[in-house]
């Protein structure tokens, strides 16, 4: 009985890379490793130059791997010419990379609402002060747009401005890579595909 249940969640593993993602994320989380969600962000506007920049996962699950920013920055403004992603995580410890690469959708206005209204007040004003990405001519214009938020938002209602929300990232390909020795890494990729069972095919790739 035992063994039939975890062949079953070992093949449930095997299918799906959302899964598999989950239970990775359960080891980072339980292994005490820093910033455990975060990820770099590959973007790319009209030009066709990729440009890349750390940020946190916020959620995952089977629509995709969310996270939030300013609509205006340089990543929000490639997402709306090119709605494409790449994602990649590295846990050093554990020897682990996964890669995800999908369309980019935005969150729902609801979803956006609720993370905005989850994170602290201080990162509230900070998403309102800061025009991300535009030129700064000094600190002290980032300090004064700071004290004219907190001016206008004496409270705690901050609502969340309509420059900053989320995206996800809905995957079509999911690349597990884990180290081994000799370099002779193993990299599990899934794709996509409807006529498979779960949706997704799973196949190796040299190291
Ligand atoms: C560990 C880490 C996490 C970050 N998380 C976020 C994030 O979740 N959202 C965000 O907009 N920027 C985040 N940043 C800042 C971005 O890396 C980047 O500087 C900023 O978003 C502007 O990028 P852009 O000009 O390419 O749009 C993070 C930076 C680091 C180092």
């Amino acid at each position: 009985m035992e063994e039939s249940v975890e062949a079953g969640a070992a093949e449930e593993l095997e299918r799906d890379p959302v899964v598999r993602f989950g239970r990775v994320m359960e080891r980072v989380l339980a292994g005490g490793i820093a910033e455990p969600t975060a990820m770099a962000l590959a973007t790319c506007g009209h030009d066709g130059r990729p440009s890349v920049r750390m940020v946190l996962l916020k959620g995952f699950d089977d629509r995709g791997f969310v996270f939030y920013t300013n609509l205006t920055s340089r990543k929000g403004r490639e997402l709306e010419q090119t709605p494409f992603a790449a994602l990649c995580f590295f846990w050093q410890p554990l020897e682990i990379q996964v890669r995800v690469e999908g369309a980019v959708q935005p969150v729902s206005t609801q979803e956006a609402d609720a993370y905005h209204a989850s994170r602290a007040r201080s990162s509230r004003i900070g998403a309102w002060a800061s025009q991300q990405s535009a030129r700064l001519s000094s600190r002290a214009e980032l300090d004064e747009r700071v004290r004219l938020v907190e001016e206008r938002f004496p409270g705690d209602a901050i609502p969340r401005p309509e420059f900053w929300s989320g995206f996800r990232v809905v995957p079509d390909r999911v690349e597990f890579w884990q180290g081994r020795a000799s370099r002779l890494h193993e990299r599990d990729v899934y794709t996509r595909d409807p006529e498979a069972p779960g949706g997704w095919r799973m196949g190796q790739l040299f190291p």
